[in-house]
């Protein structure tokens, strides 16, 4: 059963809602939190959650860490800069603390699920409360009441990383946009990524779970899903389930207007999956699609398993498929090993794919992962110059890519005022591009049609039309 999903039981979130009353009826409870997020969306979306669970307890969100009677991390390893800016910052709240000594501060996320971490975390800062990894956020009422009460080994407990939560309140950002988790985990093991380490093995959600979901967003008033997943295309290969490309064509059925999904391994990206993203009307345009590397020695050495002619070939299917699709990538610099050549040729895939805008890293060894035990280290000079000649180059071809949008129509999924009382709203085209126009609070969360008729810094402006 490694790779079947195991939802918490109902009896645990019952037992889990029964501590959430417990806590909201006492005096000294925390009144307000303040919840600091690193890294991806899939953690963007677990503090909604955890947001949605506080909310029940009766807290409300501070606006500042200083304002807060709890502080929660949550964290992200994939990174050495993302863990030395939490680190500092979880740190940082020991002098918080010496104003306010009643303030609780947790700390949960990737960080937590590392090996020895909240062990660690217990012994070396007392000033930090309570900690649980990624695949124990149902328990966060426990946890916090354990924190109250003085349990601190039963707080910082290490749990299993397999349970799976589902069913619970998140509290969303927006009223018109939802994070939806399709799948758990990973199994690529990408020689540099410390994600199967810490998030486990690929673990699909059943497809009736995520069409339930998705029917109560869209009730809700929901336009735009985004599906996470660490490698959404190999849902459903875990359990002989429906694959991806039939999930998508379920959800359009539940009446959502837009879909999007992140992330796609080039490897697993199908021809079944290129021809739903053209035949389905709610997929947006629009896909990451993390190239890596444009070096074959660098992408064999990464454990990508697939070829630099393959990604291409894929690029090219999907825009045979999809003339106006935008496409986004993560790149990595500096990876053990890379020579000029090697880097010259990720140059290259950049010149020939033309991404609309990129996510660009300098190799980060990372404890565990096999990358960290090649030899070839990078120089820091280097990588660091690399990075920016990759950047400087991306830049321009963004700029370029905008700049062919201006005179075309779109569709923008209204999100909000760009700036108060600028008379402006901002939203995203279906190509997901920022685009700011002219308009009026009462359109916000609609659909909008505009003609783009300039470019800004990585954002479009534009002008309403009547619709077709
Ligand atoms: N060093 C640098 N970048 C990394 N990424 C993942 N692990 C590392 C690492 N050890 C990047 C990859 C991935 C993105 C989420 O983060 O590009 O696609
Ligand atoms: Fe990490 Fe590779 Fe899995 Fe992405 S596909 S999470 S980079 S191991």
């Amino acid at each position: 059963m490694r790779n079947a999903v195991r939802p918490v039981s109902r009896e645990e979130i019952l037992r889990q809602e029964e501590v959430a009353r417990q806590i909201a009826a006492r005096p000294d409870r925390p009144r307000s939190y303040h919840l600091i997020t690193y890294g991806c969306q899939m953690n963007a979306h677990d503090t909604q959650t955890m947001a949605g669970i506080l909310e029940s307890m009766g807290m409300d969100a501070a606006l500042t860490r200083e304002d807060a009677d709890l502080i929660l991390f949550n964290t992200c390893c994939i990174r050495d800069n993302a863990e030395r800016r939490a680190m500092g910052n979880i740190i940082f709240t020991k002098e918080i603390k010496k104003q306010r000594p009643r303030l609780l501060v947790g700390v949960c996320g990737c960080m937590a699920q590392q090996e020895g971490f909240q062990q660690r975390l217990n012994t070396r800062y007392p000033h930090v409360d309570f900690s649980f990894g990624p695949g124990e956020i149902y328990q966060l009422p426990q946890r916090l009441l354990d924190a109250m009460e003085g349990r601190r080994e039963a707080a910082f407990r290490a749990g299993e990383d397999s349970t799976l939560y589902e069913g619970l309140p998140v509290l969303r950002s927006s009223p018109f946009f939802a994070y939806l988790t399709v799948m758990y985990g990973c199994d690529n093991f990408c020689s540099y990524c410390v994600v199967p380490l810490v998030r486990g093995r690929e673990r699909s959600r059943a497809l009736p779970h995520i069409v339930a979901e998705a029917e109560a967003l869209v009730r809700d008033g929901v336009q735009e899903i985004m599906l996470l997943g660490q490698n959404v295309n190999s849902y459903g290969t875990d359990s002989d389930g429906p694959r991806f490309h039939e999930l998508l064509r379920a959800l359009q059925d539940t009446g959502i207007r837009r879909l999007r999904f992140m992330t796609s391994n080039p490897k697993d990206l199908s021809d079944e999956l290129i021809a739903e993203m053209a035949r389905n009307p709610a997929i947006c345009p629009q896909l990451h699609l993390p190239a890596q590397s444009g070096s074959d020695a660098m992408l064999r050495a990464m454990n990508r398993k697939y070829t630099r002619e393959w990604y291409l070939g894929r690029v090219r299917a999907l825009r045979a498929a999809l003339p106006q699709i935008g496409l986004t990538t993560d790149l990595i610099v500096a990876f053990p090993g890379e020579s000029g050549d090697d880097f010259a040729k990720t140059l290259s895939l950049v010149e020939e794919v033309r991404f609309d805008s990129a996510f660009t890293f300098i190799y980060s060894p990372r404890g565990g992962t096999a990358a960290a035990r090649l030899p070839g280290r990078v120089d820091p000079g280097v990588a660091s110059e690399r990075l920016a000649r990759l950047n400087a180059l991306q830049e321009g071809i963004t700029a370029q890519v905008l700049s062919a949008q201006v005179g075309r129509r779109a569709q923008v999924l209204a999100e909000g005022s760009a700036r108060r009382g600028s008379g402006q709203l901002t939203g995203k085209t279906e190509r997901g591009i920022a685009c700011n126009f002219p308009g009026t609070t009462d359109q916000v969360g609609q659909i909008l049609p505009v003609t783009i008729t300039a470019q800004g810094h990585n954002t479009l402006k534009g002008q309403q039309i009547l619709p077709d």
